[in-house]
């Protein structure tokens, strides 16, 4: 598709007071993207040729950020006199001297807007002939929105800030959502004449719509009926408001796509995560970042997964996973922690309080209890004993360990690495294994087991568990007198 004579100007360069943040606000997340990332990724799907978003406060951080995922984009910088007519001017400035299509206005922090509502809205600006065009809503609370002056008829006159209005002006319930397209060469223009008379001693960019009317040109103001749309997030309660609404939305879109959600309010999915059909998620579970789940799977009760894929018919439960990949049909947990590096093979197992990190295991593989997998590779159809740990570091380096297929591991294992333990060996319970073990081999360096009579007798006496060994030494005995088989005194 060949780009549209379009320019769109996101507004990023306030200061965001509001939030009570060392972090700019249009950097703070929702459903797994930065505010201004919900923008700038809605302005990317609108096809323009030019994405603009203007900068000032913290402009280093916005910037890097912004050159790393809307590589794109061309940044621009507000100077130091302040407002949104001031940034948007600033924006226009980046712009080639000639351009002189249509440029859509958006803000940094209003998340939800969408590209069908900007295409609709671009499409009566166009076809209407307008210079500028409006977004509005109507809120049960305006405070703090500009409101929207109508003539009697019903025509857009004017947009009047929440600090600048009368009290009567303050009773109106149409606000300005901050959305807007102009046109580029009449906007300029109109701009050059706006000045920053009112309450804030801003240059408003809501003054130019008011002056391209004045001089002559078409204004309308085009009203949406879903607020959230247009929702501004200006402190932390918003911003909780925002997440929430969002939220509720990709799960119920999820839903729609064939996903059981039992319960959305606590189930967090990030507009980045996809999922597969009839996979089941339970209360309490956060998908995050990258996240792939295929279908049929089961997912929670609480789990948090980051970065992760996971295959068909697996199931995971109250686990904590970060950049892993789970096969199909695997499962996971309770209480396990996959860090980054994890690829668990079909159908493997990991249980309970174990950890991995770096570990590739093989279909079928097993590691149910109490372990840590460290920079490992485990063939096809293993089991890791219960309570094993595979000691990956020396202080100094890591080291890989290497485990065949078939293999069975005693419980309580250390795998000193690097190591490798060849295809169907075993290895005791117990075994500190620091040398490699050959196929089919039994590892084992459990020294014999010492029992040294009546020590707890003697050096314990008159404890409880002297007490109980004498008592079943004396019933021991009667026994044996009553029968009268055996030997008390070889007994040991
Ligand atoms: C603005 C509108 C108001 C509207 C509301 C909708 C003006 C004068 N007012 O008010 O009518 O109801 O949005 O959410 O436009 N920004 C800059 N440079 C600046 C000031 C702001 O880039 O000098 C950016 C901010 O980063 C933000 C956006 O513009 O992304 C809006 O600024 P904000 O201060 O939040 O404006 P509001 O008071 O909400
Ligand atoms: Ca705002």
């Amino acid at each position: 598709m060949s780009e549209r004579h379009l320019a769109v100007v996101v507004l990023a360069a306030g200061q965001g007071t509001r939030m009570k943040s060392s972090k700019p606000k249009v950097m703070h997340q929702i459903a797994g993207l930065s505010l201004l990332g919900h923008a700038l990724s809605t302005a990317s799907s609108l096809n323009a040729k030019h994405v603009v978003p203007v900068v000032r406060h913290q402009k280093e951080t916005i910037s890097e950020y912004i050159a790393e995922f809307y590589p794109h984009a061309v940044i621009a910088e507000q100077d130091d006199i302040p407002g949104t007519g001031r940034a948007v001017e600033c924006g226009l400035a980046a712009l080639p001297d000639d351009f002189d299509g249509a440029v859509i206005v958006t803000s940094g922090d209003v998340p939800l807007l969408d590209v069908a509502t900007l295409e609709s809205m671009l499409q009566a600006h166009i076809d209407g002939g307008f210079a500028a065009t409006v977004l509005t809503t109507l809120l049960a609370d305006p405070t703090g929105y500009g409101r929207i002056m109508r003539s009697n008829d019903g025509e857009f006159l004017q947009i009047v800030e929440h600090k600048d209005a009368t009290p009567h002006q303050l009773e109106i319930d149409e606000v300005n959502a901050g959305v807007y397209v102009f046109d580029a060469k009449h906007l300029k223009s109109a701009l050059t004449k706006v000045g920053t008379h009112n309450a804030q001693g801003e240059k408003y960019l809501t003054d130019a719509a008011a002056g391209l009317l004045q001089a002559g040109h078409k204004v309308q103001a085009v009203s949406v009926d879903d607020e959230w749309l247009v929702a501004g997030i200006n402190d932390r309660v918003q911003l909780s408001e925002v997440a929430a609404e969002l939220n509720a939305r990709i799960c119920r879109a999820w839903m729609m796509a064939g996903v059981t959600i039992l319960d959305p309010y606590s189930t967090w999915i990030d507009v980045t995560v996809s999922i597969g059909e009839d996979t089941l998620i339970l209360p309490g579970t956060h998908l995050k970042g990258m996240t792939t789940i295929g279908q049929a799977a089961s997912i929670g009760p609480e789990v948090v997964m980051v970065d992760t894929t996971v295959g068909d018919g697996a199931h995971v439960v109250k686990s904590h996973i970060l950049a892993s990949q789970i096969g199909d049909r695997a499962t996971v947990g309770p209480f396990a922690y996959l860090r980054p590096g994890t690829v668990l093979g079909k159908r493997s197992k990991i249980g309970t309080f174990v950890e991995t990190k770096n570990a590739v295991i093989g279909e079928g593989s097993k590691v149910p209890h109490l372990s840590y997998v460290g920079d490992a590779t485990i063939g096809v159809e293993s089991n890791i004993g219960a309570g094993t740990i595979f000691a990956n570091y020396d202080g100094v380096t890591k080291s890989h360990s290497t485990i065949g297929s078939q293999v069975r591991t005693g419980s309580h294992n250390v795998f000193v690495a690097p190591i490798t333990i060849g295809d169907g060996a075993y290895t005791a319970a117990g075994t500190v294994v620091r040398r490699n073990v050959e196929p089919g081999d039994l590892g084992m360096n459990v020294a014999p087991q010492r029992n040294i009579a009546d020590w707890v007798l003697s050096k314990r006496a008159g404890t409880d568990a002297a007490t109980a060994a004498q008592a079943a030494k004396d019933s021991t005995a009667h026994k044996a007198g009553a029968t009268d088989t055996g030997n008390p005194e070889s007994n040991q």
